[in-house]
């Protein structure tokens, strides 16, 4: 039963018992007396989890002026990280899984929702950043419109079709599950041809150590070009909302603003950075000058053409954040690094692709 099913199922009852009531009394001749609160108690409820929405939407918005969240980005891996091992324990396709776990959903709420955080990842509870008693929002929609399909989609599911329930239900799990981590930076599906390979090389004393290494059918000339095109930098990272190449003392410099994601919100930071170009080794290395972000950070870049055409790449990332990571996420900041690299990667895969250099 789903929350206004629920609400609506108490308030018919209540109504049922009132006029049963209201009757037996006019029967014997005596006034009904006002009364009947028994559709109240799942108002209340309701009233308890907007109200509680209310402060976490309102406290969200002061804690985002008073704190600087960019400290913060490694919880948004974490979070991730957890999302996926609770899809990975249900062991189904994620359309099967999203389509049942709607159903589990739309079961469980009435339990659920005296909790005021039912449809939320049961992981998520467990994090002592949420166990305050701020509540999340809670969409019933989704599971109503799965339950009210659920014969169609098991009808199109025998004839082996993608159906648009689970489809829909897969979506809005994603949705929900998303909505947690906000990804505000732009979709991308590059034509990935060769899936980079990352390994953590160090993570000691703050400081991380990341390597990355793929092959192209790219030319490296071309792939050099495209690293050196700092300008152009925005456009072929995610990450990166902004690239200008400023000079200081006759050094080439470039200025980026690069993107954090914590939670729903989102922000940028800006990285000044210093470029040692050397086309003839196909390297390039980019090292910090300043930035608020980071106490130290070097991005090392080493194109090299192979035998038989395309290139092999390689980028190593060191990076040190100004904010620590706590202890509890030490492993999801290295994981957050080294999906970084092949994030980095992958854009970069893409858009040689569209340029059609593979
Ligand atoms: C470094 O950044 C800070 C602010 O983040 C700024 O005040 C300072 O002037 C910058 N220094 C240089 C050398 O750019
Ligand atoms: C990346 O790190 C590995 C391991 O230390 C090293 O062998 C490789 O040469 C490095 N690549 C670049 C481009 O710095």
């Amino acid at each position: 039963m789903t929350w206004d099913e629920e609400v609506h199922a108490s308030r018919t009852h209540a109504a049922v018992v009132q006029a049963r009531r209201e009757v037996k009394l006019q029967q014997r001749g005596l006034e009904p007396i006002p009364g009947g609160n028994a559709g109240t108690l799942p108002l209340c409820i309701v009233a308890g989890a907007l109200s509680s929405l209310l402060v976490w939407r309102r406290q969200g918005r002061q804690l985002r002026r008073r704190f600087h969240w960019r400290g913060l980005p490694f919880i948004s891996a974490w979070l991730a990280d957890q999302r996926r091992k609770w899809r990975q324990r249900g062991r189904l396709p994620p359309g099967r899984a999203a389509g049942q776990a709607a159903t589990c959903r739309a079961q469980s709420s009435a339990a659920a929702s005296t909790s005021g955080r039912s449809h939320l990842n049961p992981d998520l509870y467990h994090n002592p950043l949420f166990s305050s008693g701020s509540s999340f929002e809670a969409p019933t929609a989704p599971a109503k419109r799965v339950k009210k399909s659920k014969k169609k989609a098991k009808q199109r599911q025998i004839h082996g079709r993608p159906s648009p329930v689970s489809r829909l239900a897969a979506r809005q799990s994603a949705e929900l599950s998303i909505r947690a981590s906000a990804a505000a930076a732009p979709e991308r599906s590059p034509p990935v041809t060769a899936e980079p390979a990352v390994r953590l090389l160090s993570s000691q004393k703050g400081t991380y150590s990341v390597a990355g290494q793929m092959h192209s059918m790219a030319d490296a000339a071309d792939v050099y070009v495209l690293l050196s095109d700092y300008a152009a930098l925005d456009r072929v990272f995610s990450s990166v909302e902004q690239s200008n190449v400023v000079h200081s003392n006759g050094q080439k410099q470039i200025l980026q603003l690069c993107r954090w994601e914590f939670l729903i919100f989102s922000g940028t930071f800006k990285t000044l950075l210093s470029v040692a170009e050397d086309p003839v080794a196909g390297r390039l290395v980019f090292s910090l000058v300043n930035s608020s972000f980071m106490r130290d950070f070097e991005g090392r870049w080493q194109i090299t053409p192979l035998d038989g055409g395309g290139c092999s790449i390689e980028h190593n990332l060191t990076v040190a954040p100004v904010v620590a990571p706590p202890e509890t996420f030490a492993g999801y900041a290295q994981k957050i690094f080294m999906r970084q690299v092949s994030r980095v990667m992958e854009d970069l895969q893409g858009e040689l692709a569209r340029r059609g250099h593979i």
